[in-house]
């Protein structure tokens, strides 16, 4: 069954129990109302009557002043009879046949106790002996705990049955239009539910078929289960999106680094292969030969560097390397640095300057903390001419404040963005195949500063300079290092 269906029928299920509930506990009410007045009236009139309708010292009946009454009370059809202690009926004086004879003995015993009594099934009328619906109300008047004698005081029920009838009319004619208003209420809340339900049917074939942009939510003032569900439904799209989008730029990395690698290796293979016919077909002159092995020598080296930087850069990616971490002289370790590249500065007729304190400790691997250095310091160089390099180093809240800051040419925000990127280099023509040219050497230096816990940061300004600096966390502060996964 269709879900509208079925909410309609749980709305209009609810809707119609509660209307029959409640018409019937009404009707039950009402008629108790009804017949309670009716017997109230009639027990009013007995009292009117029991102190005026025999006189106490003689016995007689008035019957003048119940006649009197009756015909006052004409209009609501009320009746008298009155019972001597014998159980005789003393008025009216005569009866029809089939008309009022003794009180049922077991009224009778409820009477002489003092109890009133009221008969709302009397099926005759007491007067005439006529088959009619009646009510009737017994009252026993004592004198000095004696009984003297019963008023009974009777009515057709057809007024009650009348009034109930139009009441029990209204209330069909109310049922009636509620079923109508059920009817259409439950279809729409029903409708306003499975069109909301519908609309996540609709996102979700969207969804499935690609469509990250859809708008799930739903409009709705309430926010009920469902709305909470279109919520989820949009959050998990997000979601999905993000990792779709992930997995497309993983994707292009792995292609851009196939290409990559493929090019880097490219122009040392061309070299040698260059070089390698030469030598096989004697096209290159014997004095040149040294130089052509030479070259064949660094290119080959150069291959190796860069298969070794690969390697290194997953291995420290995949968390293969250990950390030998330890406690040493930061100062000590960049002034071992400073004169390792000396030449290369002198060569760019760049100034090294070191400005750090003796004391600022670091805690590293040593070999690994060198390498970041040399490769931050080496890049400072490499594009900086006829400039200054400030390398400095202090310590700071639970870590070892670094930087390195030189007067080059400098990146632009788009460039320093891509920078940590394997093979990033930004700009072809920057190539300086002096000191190396391969763009992996950012993306070890920062897989290195993370592998630490530390952080690498750049600010740099095109043709005014860039300044590098990094953290490293104390020994207290330091993560441990996870559990080498011996992954391939
Ligand atoms: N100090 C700097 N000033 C200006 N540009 C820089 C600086 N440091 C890095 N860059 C830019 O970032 C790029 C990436 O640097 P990275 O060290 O990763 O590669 P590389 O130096 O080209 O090659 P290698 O792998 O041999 O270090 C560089 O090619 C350069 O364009
Ligand atoms: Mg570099």
């Amino acid at each position: 069954m269709k879900l509208l269906y079925q909410q309609m029928l749980a709305f209009f299920g609810v809707l119609i129990v509660a209307m029959a509930i409640i018409s019937v506990m009404f009707i039950r009410s009402t008629s108790n109302t009804v017949w309670q007045n009716s017997f109230n009236q009639l027990e009013e009139y007995t009292d009117v009557l029991k102190d005026h309708a025999v006189d106490p010292n003689t016995y007689l009946i008035n019957t003048e002043f119940i006649t009197h009454s009756e015909e006052i009370l004409k209009k609501q059809n009320v009746h008298f009879l009155i019972y001597d202690a014998t159980n005789t009926v003393r008025y009216p004086q005569q009866v029809a046949d089939g008309g009022a004879t003794a009180i049922a003995s077991k009224y009778w015993t409820e009477l002489k106790k003092g109890t009133a009594v009221a008969l709302p099934e009397l099926t005759r009328n007491p007067r005439n002996g006529k088959a009619q619906s009646m009510t009737i109300y017994y009252k026993p008047v004592f004198l000095s705990g004696k009984l003297l004698f019963v008023i009974a005081a009777f009515a057709p029920v057809d007024n009650i049955q009348s009034s109930l009838r139009q009441t029990e009319y209204n209330l069909f004619i109310a049922f009636l239009l509620s079923l109508l208003a059920a009817i259409v209420l439950s279809y729409l809340l029903a409708r306003y539910q499975v069109n909301r339900i519908n609309r996540l049917r609709q996102v979700t074939h969207q969804v499935a078929e690609g469509n990250y942009d859809v708008d799930v939510k739903l409009n709705s003032k309430t926010h009920d289960e469902v709305a909470a569900l279109a919520d989820d439904f949009q959050d998990m799209v997000g979601s999905l999106r993000d990792s779709q989008a992930e997995i497309h730029r993983q994707e292009e990395r792995r292609r851009q680094f196939m290409a990559d690698a493929a090019h880097e290796m490219r122009t040392p293979l061309t070299t040698i292969n260059g070089l390698l016919e030469g030598l096989a077909y004697d096209a290159i002159p014997e004095e040149s030969k040294g130089e052509s092995i030479q070259l064949m020598r660094s290119e080959t080296n150069r291959l190796i560097r860069l298969v070794n930087e690969n390697l290194d850069y997953e291995k420290i990616r995949t968390n293969q390397i250990l950390l030998k971490k330890q406690t040493f002289n930061a100062a000590e370790a960049l002034g071992d640095i400073t004169v390792q590249l000396k030449q290369k500065a002198e060569d760019a007729k760049d100034q090294l300057i070191l400005k750090v304190s003796p004391a600022v400790l670091v805690y590293a691997d040593r070999d690994r903390f060198v390498q970041v250095m040399v490769n931050v310091i080496q890049n400072a160089i490499q594009f900086t001419q006829n400039g200054t390099i400030t390398i400095a180093a202090k310590t700071g809240y639970h870590q070892t404040e670094l930087s390195v800051a030189d007067t080059g040419i400098g990146m632009t925000k788009d460039q320093v963005q891509n920078i940590w990127e394997r093979y990033y280099k930004a700009d072809p023509s920057r190539k300086n195949t002096k000191y190396g040219e391969s763009g992996l050497g950012l993306a070890i230096v920062h897989q290195l500063v993370t592998l630490h816990g530390g952080t690498i940061d750049v600010t740099s300004k095109e043709g005014v300079g860039t300044t590098f600096t990094m953290t490293f966390p104390d020994a207290e502060t330091a993560p441990k290092q996870a559990p080498i996964t011996h992954t391939a």
